[in-house]
């Protein structure tokens, strides 16, 4: 299918392997082979899903006459770090809003980030939790006053620009199923702002590939990351003007993709919801 995406930025190192789990398939895959796609190859500063995202939400930046990026997470943030070395690399401000009380030593992706020459604010939890549309507000208007003009990207870069990362992404695995022989897959991804699943679940469809999209959350509840999923791929329909419903198309589970994380509680959930023919593909 031809599609019309937007300009990209290319910071990631693509396309990553698909490499074949041997000795994982014969231990856990009770008849399917396992896979996993090496997203964690993408690149070092910028590495993991992050990028892919980055590569769509610095070119909107640009083209729309952005000079700053805004964004915000968590004290070690692996996607504030990113952003960080994204607009350092491209020449643009960044700014993080980070939950949590700033390290005397600044360690981890609390450094790196400052080595980036990011902008960093650090705010209480609870402060962060409640005022962070506030806070978004107020530095975008501080950068205006400032003759400049600031974009706010949301946590995780997961909002209807970032899905367009993964929606690309689905393309290097339709060419990976077909070079490996997949014809059936479970693509299973962690979920930690919904970004990533939102876009693969769109990719899926818009690709008419042979999978199914699972996330495992790793924060919040799976009511939370449908409604999440959901809201992205509505931006990302609203933004782009989609005439064709990516959406109508999507595997009946579209407002069912997420289940619980394996555990001796979830254990029979995790299997009834995930147990079925075809291959294992797992993003990460
Ligand atoms: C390897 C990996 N995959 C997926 C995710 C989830 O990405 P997203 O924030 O788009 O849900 C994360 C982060 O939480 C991650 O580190």
């Amino acid at each position: 299918m031809g599609i019309d995406y937007p300009r990209r930025i290319g910071l990631a190192r693509t396309p990553t392997p698909l490499q074949y789990l041997e000795r994982a398939s014969a231990r856990w895959g009770r008849g399917h082979r396992l896979w996993v796609k090496r997203d964690d190859l993408t690149g070092c500063t910028l590495s993991g899903n992050k990028v892919r995202k980055l590569e769509f939400i610095t070119a909107h930046a640009i083209d729309n006459g952005f000079d700053t990026l805004i964004t915000c997470g968590g004290l070690q943030s692996n996607h504030c770090r990113a952003t960080a070395f994204a607009g350092a690399q491209l020449g643009l401000g960044v700014h993080l809003l980070l939950r949590g009380e700033a390290p005397a030593q600044p360690e981890g992706n609390f450094l790196l980030d400052r080595l980036a020459g990011a902008a960093v604010s650090c705010y209480p939890k609870r402060q962060y939790v409640e005022e962070i549309d506030h806070l978004f507000f107020h530095w975008q208007q501080h950068y205006a006053s400032l003759g400049r003009r600031a974009l706010a990207i949301p946590t995780g870069g997961s909002d209807g620009i970032g899905a367009w990362g993964y929606i690309a992404a689905c393309e290097e695995l339709a060419a990976d199923f077909a070079a490996q022989r997949i014809e059936r897959a479970h693509i299973v991804t962690a979920s930690g702002s919904g970004g990533t699943q939102a876009g693969l679940s769109l990719g899926v469809s818009l690709h008419g590939l042979p999978a199914t999209v699972w996330g495992v959350n790793v924060c919040d509840d799976e009511a939370y990351f449908v409604n999440k999923v959901d809201a992205d791929a509505a931006d990302w329909q609203r933004r782009c003007g989609a005439p064709a419903d990516a959406r109508a198309g999507a595997p009946p589970c579209w407002a069912r993709t997420t289940c619980t994380p394996p555990g001796p509680e979830s254990r029979s959930g995790w299997q009834t919801g995930c147990a079925a023919p075809g291959s294992w593909a797992s993003s990460g």
